[in-house]
């Protein structure tokens, strides 16, 4: 698993990028591929990654070159909504189908759940914002110790239904 490195290799960049395009295309339930609209705010956001005390990401390094997953974590500073409370982290993770079933993504979740825990000031909670359908996820979630926080379902633009998973580490 490696950290900031990424932000200086062009190569472990653009994988990222291709990872975060999937992971959008997977999580909003479209077979179609993603919009060059989309792919532009992938960049903004990953360009803004850089250099933020706020944003991390961790990859999780394949055999060669290529990393097969992420989970990137994002720190609100203010209550950006109803359930967020400043200091929580929101976080997002991916592992190429290649990948999968070999509990990578467990891992991941518990390589952030303890970078939130060292990077926390105060009290802090990790939140996971979940398709309904996603039981891969859920069950990953609810094995690592997070609950569905209440009153936090909604749909989406794209039909989709989520609600929000919360731990507390701190
Ligand atoms: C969610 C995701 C990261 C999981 O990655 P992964 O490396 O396959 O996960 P793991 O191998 O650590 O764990 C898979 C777990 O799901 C379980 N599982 C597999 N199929 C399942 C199903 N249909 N229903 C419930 N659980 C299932 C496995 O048994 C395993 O649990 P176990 O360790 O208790 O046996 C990956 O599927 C993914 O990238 N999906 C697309 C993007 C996404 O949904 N990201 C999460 C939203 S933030």
């Amino acid at each position: 698993m490696t950290n900031e490195p990424y932000l200086a290799d062009k190569e472990k960049l653009s994988s990222l990028k291709d990872m975060y395009c999937e992971f959008h295309r997977e999580t909003s339930g479209s077979d179609e591929p993603i919009s060059n609209e989309s792919k532009r705010d992938i960049d903004r956001h990953l360009t803004s990654i850089r250099g933020s005390d706020n944003d991390w990401v961790y990859l999780v390094d394949g055999s060669g070159k290529t990393p097969v997953g992420f989970i990137a974590c994002h720190r609100y500073n203010n209550a950006a909504d109803k359930h967020i409370k400043p200091g929580d982290v929101e976080i997002e993770s991916f592992v190429a189908r290649e990948g999968r079933g070999q509990g990578l993504g467990k891992i991941l979740k518990t390589t952030a759940i303890d970078s939130v825990a060292e990077r926390a000031d105060g009290s802090a909670r990790v939140l996971s914002s979940v398709e309904k359908g996603n039981s891969v996820n859920i069950h990953i979630l609810k094995k690592t110790g997070f609950r569905e926080l209440r009153g936090t379902a909604y749909s989406a633009n794209n039909g989709q239904e989520y609600s929000v998973y919360a731990k507390k580490v701190a």
